[in-house]
């Protein structure tokens, strides 16, 4: 326990709960449903209840519900886009699992769009059906996120506790997760959250990059926190960005969903030429990271900062009907999706890594668990097939739930923790900034040694700087982001999924066919070791 600090409890809030869940997306929340059904369940989230990357899907839910599909061929589709590094026990648990849950949502008050009795089915990329669920046309993480927001602020057993961001993760003698060490970010002071058992559903990592089609919420705090304590995270240095993301000065990287695409949208250069049918035979839904570097490649070209996306070659009134929350925010600035051709540039939008866990979201820290994208158990692999997430957030919260509901009490004892401040975690607010450029520059679309090695550098330093007073609170968890991002990049020598190496470009090396597990050595040092893949 010599690195590990000793944590003072008297004279702090305390809170004692049976299970502790934090973060509030899709997997926190369904996390925290089932585990009411056993016991009390403190749901802490460090801004309000619904603000999350789900509440801002668009996109939909991939399942296979119908006859003409089926749960292998989603599993097929996941393990091809996943580029050989998908775990495919972990997939045949997402694809087998997902209709039983689907309907559980269903019943508990999600509406998705119908085509008369059948729900609507749409298709994104890399899908050989139409697989995708969706609510209100685009705005399906906002009717799942409120339906099981709504649902959980009703289960008396749950007690959310909303702007509290979590420090570090407590840890008894025995190195077992015993709760958290929170900040209560209204009142200004430190809560200390106890439990049999804690999950971590924090999120991803875009708010990392800057450039983003996630909320500000998403810097990695669970991730870092967990990685502070000693847990092992994998697959970090496979990021996905989202080739359209809305590109005008002075708006946000709003999302133009895939699904645009897989409706007949297309994209068209500054010239008005249509490219993707140059880059891959399935044009506009090829994979992700193909579209996103023929974009970056077109822009390369053109010397513009975006290319187009052209939806006018569609039904005017399908487009309004099936895309109202694109249609909208796109009309805010100036905007008509019907008529004009709306610039898009890729985005960093999911982090296919992440907390390191079995089928069950156990972490290496007994009592720890993890779900959603701050979790990897090797379903997405190198590249996250499209509305595979909102899916994953569900079976494997739902997986989560019931293997916590074996854990037991645990006699109270002296706790300890790894402070964030070690790792200069309230940083200069200025750093930011700084952060968002290195990351989006150097471990970005198009990496290579010199750029990891520079980011690594500078995440070095960062990390090194003592902590300031009244400094930002996220910023050092996006500082060891960066650091693990850009480790994991710089040991993978080969191009892969989401990760391009211009240094080494030929794709999939089969000697790489192995997950980069990351873990803290005794002091700050990092240990990088394999895991391999299962089939
Ligand atoms: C989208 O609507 O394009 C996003 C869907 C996803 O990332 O799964």
């Amino acid at each position: 326990m010599s690195e590990l600090r000793a944590i003072e409890e008297r004279g702090r809030e305390a809170i004692q709960a049976d299970f502790l869940v934090v973060g509030s997306g899709i997997a926190g929340l369904w996390t925290a449903i089932r585990l009411a059904e056993q016991g009390s369940v403190a749901l802490v989230t460090k801004d309000h209840l619904v603000e999350s990357s789900t509440f801002y899907a668009q996109g939909g839910i991939a399942v296979a519900l119908y006859p003409e599909d089926s749960p292998e061929q989603h599993l097929a589709d996941t393990l091809i886009a996943g580029a050989g590094l998908c775990d495919e026990p972990a997939v045949e648990v997402l694809t087998r699992e997902g209709p039983r849950l689907i309907e559980r949502l269903v019943a508990m008050g999600a509406q998705f769009d119908m085509a008369g009795d059948r729900f609507a089915l749409t298709r994104e990329a890399a899908h050989r059906s139409n697989r995708i669920l969706h609510a209100d046309g685009d705005a399906t993480g906002r009717e799942v996120e409120s339906c099981l927001a709504d649902r959980a602020r009703t289960v008396e057993r749950i007690h959310p506790y909303e702007r509290l961001f979590v420090q570090e993760l407590l840890l008894r003698e025995d190195r077992t997760c015993a709760g958290v060490l929170a900040r209560d970010l209204v009142r200004g002071r430190d809560v200390l959250i106890r439990a049999r058992a804690t999950v971590i559903a924090t999120g991803g990592i875009g708010e990392v990059y800057g450039v983003t089609t996630n909320p500000p919420v998403t810097t990695g705090d669970g991730i870092a926190a967990a990685f502070r304590a000693g847990a092992a995270v994998q697959d970090l240095e496979f990021v996905q960005f989202h080739p359209t993301a809305l590109s005008l000065p002075d708006a946000p990287r709003f999302l133009i969903s895939e699904a645009a695409r897989g409706e007949g949208a297309v994209l068209r250069n500054n010239a008005g030429e249509r490219f993707m049918p140059c880059y891959h035979p399935d044009a506009e839904l090829a994979p992700r990271d193909i579209v996103s570097r023929a974009i970056w490649q077109e822009m390369a070209d053109t010397g513009q900062d975006h290319v187009l996306i052209d939806f006018t070659g569609l039904d005017r009134e399908r487009v309004a009907r099936r895309f109202p929350t694109i249609a909208a925010r796109c009309l805010e600035y100036g905007k008509d999706i019907t008529r004009d051709l709306v610039p898009v540039a890729p985005a960093a939008h999911y982090l296919m890594g992440g907390i390191a866990t079995d089928l069950h979201g156990r972490t290496t820290l007994p009592g720890l668990y993890a779900c959603g994208e701050c979790a990897s158990c090797g379903i997405h692999g190198a590249n996250r097939l499209a509305s595979n997430s909102l899916l994953d957030g569900i079976v494997y919260g739902d997986r989560c739930a019931e293997a916590m509901f074996g854990e037991s009490e645990h006699a109270d004892g002296p706790l300890f923790g790894r402070s964030p401040f070690d790792a200069g975690c309230l940083g200069p607010p200025d750093l930011r900034p700084r952060v968002h450029c290195v990351a989006w520059r150097d471990v970005g679309i198009i990496r290579s040694a010199a750029s990891l090695e520079a980011a690594r550098r500078d995440a070095s330093e960062w990390l090194a700087r003592p902590p300031v007073a009244e400094g930002d609170i996220e910023v050092g968890n996006m500082a060891l982001v960066t650091f693990l991002m850009a480790s994991a990049a710089l040991a993978r020598t080969e191009s892969r999924g989401a990760h391009y190496r211009e240094d080494y470009p030929e794709p999939q090396d089969p000697a790489w066919r192995k997950h980069i597990v990351l873990q803290r050595g005794l002091d700050t040092g990092l240990r990088l070791t394999y895991a391999a893949v299962s089939n």
